[in-house]
């Protein structure tokens, strides 16, 4: 896992506020006190397939019940709802159209440029439905993996909805992703068609995509690419291959708007998304359609207690899992109103969130802890100019949050009326797993606070024993759940490698390692305290030590690369690259630029090194290892400590040290 295997978890992080849910909250929450939570996880515990099988007999429509709840016979993989057909895109939208909901605003997208967007229940169908049709007529058939490389605009959860629909799998990749990552994706997973835009708006730029998907495909590199859907966002010149793209506006609208939704199996992939770890390549983690729907389904309305009349918006970019499971299937599968916004704050406009959520009426509001601590460093007269009282509920996710973020999210955006819920997941684990639940759970800033029922989480040692009362150790859950990751598309060893037998409990038994470290204290809340494997968490994107590194080495003039994060008061962690270089090669301020230009373009600008040291050598093990441990503590500025005695040559550690 860790390039030394000696992790050292500590924690200092001492808090003692809790925040108890009011008498009102409580009074009209769905779970409304810390009791039923806690009978809910009883009746879990003791029968957890009578729990899941009523939950998803009573949450999804099913064309085809299901016969059995939970198949673990073959772990650590599972097979839920076998038997069972059903369809994420009719959970999603047909099911609604019966009901008063069918009036209801879906989606309210509101474009970086101030153009707004909306849809109804009704009208999303249509269009999912003409998308759909659109994406047969290019000759996708189910099974067949539909890639999307897109901005945040209406048009990539039509997409999403509309592969669901008929049973193609999509994938999709972060539009800030460059041509080499995307290629990669594409062909990993042999993605049949891309669906792109010519660019999208961010930060008052116009970011092209469609010419990165070209440079993706030249040469014949992604021979399983028969067809390109673009749609028109930016209205840039972009160029076009006669039989291979096809204009979104020209070929959708033709479509009729009906397009049955297709029976899927429950364990028939409803799509892929690939994430880093700390070896080698992203990973294509496969979620499949009824656990992942249940899931989704499931904690979004637990979390959010999601009410008829809220209006909700999650900040996330569909190229990641909230965005698949909090903008797009979560909310739709409970006919919420989700809001998609296309922009980011910016210089030109720091108070675009707030504004949003004036202009909107906005009842729910889920973020990151990055953007959190950015607006604080700005100070509260920003969002002070607004009027944000339709706020009930307050969420974040992707990276721990500090203590004091958490109090000024909920006394200034929240005006110390809102509940604030710090939900723990990953993309693995296809919706949140550990998060306070508004009307039931006392909350202490910077805690997630407890698993969700049916999740029994623990903290473990590296024989999986469960470690003392504030101890450091490896967070993991020790049994299936129905959003559970299935596989590792192409790769069913390292899916079990990585997760499911990096720890290995004295019984046998398989546990599900998460690559977090995690403390429990006296009164059991979870405090979770970021990642013990060499992935890097930069502004709650995930990226791989590994994958940096590749990057670095690919150029010219890098012999040697160690990639490592160092703590960043905004980021949570910044990106610190050691290299050697070639003989012959000098460092000067033009190399570093062109090295960090480089990551850019092999991976996305989220990946460049915020500091790029070079160095004659890097510390190795005898064995030729990288001490990572080492260099983390150089890029922190710290005293090493710890055993440095496995060290191949102490004097690197000396010169590294000048
Ligand atoms: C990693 C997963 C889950 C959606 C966004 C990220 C970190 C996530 C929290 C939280 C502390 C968190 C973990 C995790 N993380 N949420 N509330 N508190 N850390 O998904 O890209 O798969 O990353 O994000 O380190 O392992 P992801």
């Amino acid at each position: 896992m860790s390039s030394d295997s000696s992790i050292k978890i500590e924690s200092v992080l001492q808090e003692q506020r809790i925040f108890t849910p009011s008498k009102e909250i409580a009074d009209s929450s769905r779970i409304g006190s810390f009791d039923e939570y806690q009978q809910m996880v009883d009746a879990a515990k003791t029968d957890p397939e009578g729990f899941w099988g009523n939950a998803a007999r009573k949450e999804l429509h099913w064309f085809q019940p299901f016969q059995k709840v939970l198949d673990w016979s073959n772990p650590p993989f599972a097979r839920w709802f076998d038997g069972g057909k059903t369809n994420i895109s009719f959970n999603c939208l047909d099911r609604h159209l019966g009901s008063s909901k069918a009036d209801k605003n879906a989606l309210i997208w509101e474009g970086e440029p101030g153009d707004v967007r909306t849809f109804t229940y009704r009208e999303l169908h249509q269009e999912v439905c003409r998308a759909a049709n659109a994406l047969k007529t290019l000759g996708v058939e189910k099974g067949d993996l539909v890639a999307l490389y897109m901005p945040m605009i209406p048009e990539a959860a039509i997409a999403m909805l509309a592969c669901a629909r008929i049973g193609a799998p999509h994938s999709v990749v972060f539009g800030g992703f460059s041509a080499e990552a995307l290629r990669d994706r594409l062909i990993d997973g042999e993605a049949k068609v891309v669906i792109t835009a010519d660019g999208g708006f961010r930060k008052d730029k116009v970011v092209p995509l469609k010419p990165a998907v070209d440079a993706a495909l030249a040469d014949g590199a992604c021979s399983t690419v028969k067809s390109v859907l673009v749609v028109k966002r930016t209205n840039q010149t972009v160029e076009f291959e006669e039989g291979r793209d096809n204009w979104w506006h020209e070929l959708v609208s033709i479509q009729e708007a009906d397009c049955p939704a297709e029976s899927m199996d429950s364990e028939d992939r409803l799509f892929v998304l690939y994430t880093s770890g700390s070896t080698g390549k992203p990973k294509g983690v496969v979620h499949t359609t009824a656990g992942y729907n249940l899931w989704a389904h499931l904690t979004f309305k637990w979390i959010f207690d999601i009410k008829e009349d809220d209006v909700y918006w999650c900040t996330a970019d569909v190229g990641w899992i909230t965005g698949h499971s909090y903008i797009v299937y979560g909310p739709l599968s409970n006919g919420a109103t989700t809001v998609m916004y296309e922009g980011a704050p910016r210089p030109s406009n720091p108070g675009a969130f707030w504004e949003l959520i004036q202009k909107h009426r906005i009842t729910i509001f889920y973020t990151a802890p990055t953007a959190i601590r950015a607006f604080m460093k700005s100070g509260r007269s920003i969002p002070d100019q607004y009027d944000m009282n339709s706020l009930r509920l307050l969420g974040t996710v992707g990276e721990p949050i500090n203590p004091e973020a958490w109090i000024w999210y909920r006394d200034v955006i929240g005006g110390s009326r809102c509940p604030v819920v710090d939900t723990w997941w990953q993309t693995e684990t296809g919706g949140v797993m550990i998060s306070p639940l508004p009307g039931a759970t006392p909350t202490k800033p910077g805690s997630a606070t407890f698993p969700l029922p049916g999740i029994e989480a623990d903290v473990v040692d590296m024989n999986g024993e469960s470690v003392q009362t504030d101890e450091g150790g490896y967070l993991v859950v020790k049994n299936p759940w129905p959003g559970m990751m299935r596989t590792v598309h192409g790769n069913p060893q390292r899916f079990r490698d990585s997760y499911w037998e990096y720890l290995r409990p004295l019984d046998g038994s398989y546990i599900y390692f998460a690559g977090d470290g995690a403390r429990r204290d006296s009164d059991g809340y979870f405090w979770i305290m970021g990642r013990v494997d060499d992935v890097i968490n930069v502004s709650g994107h995930r990226l791989g030590s590994m994958e940096i590194e590749s990057a670095l080495v690919s150029h010219p003039a890098v012999s040697e690369a160690a990639v490592v994060g160092r703590p960043d008061d905004l980021k949570g962690e910044a990106i610190v690259a050691f290299v050697t270089l070639e003989t012959g090669r000098v460092v000067n301020e033009q190399l570093i630029k062109d090295l960090r230009s480089h990551v850019g373009l092999e991976i996305g600008p989220i990946a460049k090194p915020d500091e790029i040291k070079c160095s004659d050598a890097l510390p190795k093990t005898r064995s030729g290892k990288i001490m990572r441990r080492i260099l983390r503590a150089l890029a922190a500025g710290e005293e090493v400590s710890g055993d440095t005695s496995t060290l191949e040559d102490r004097s690197v550690l000396d010169k590294l040290r000048e």
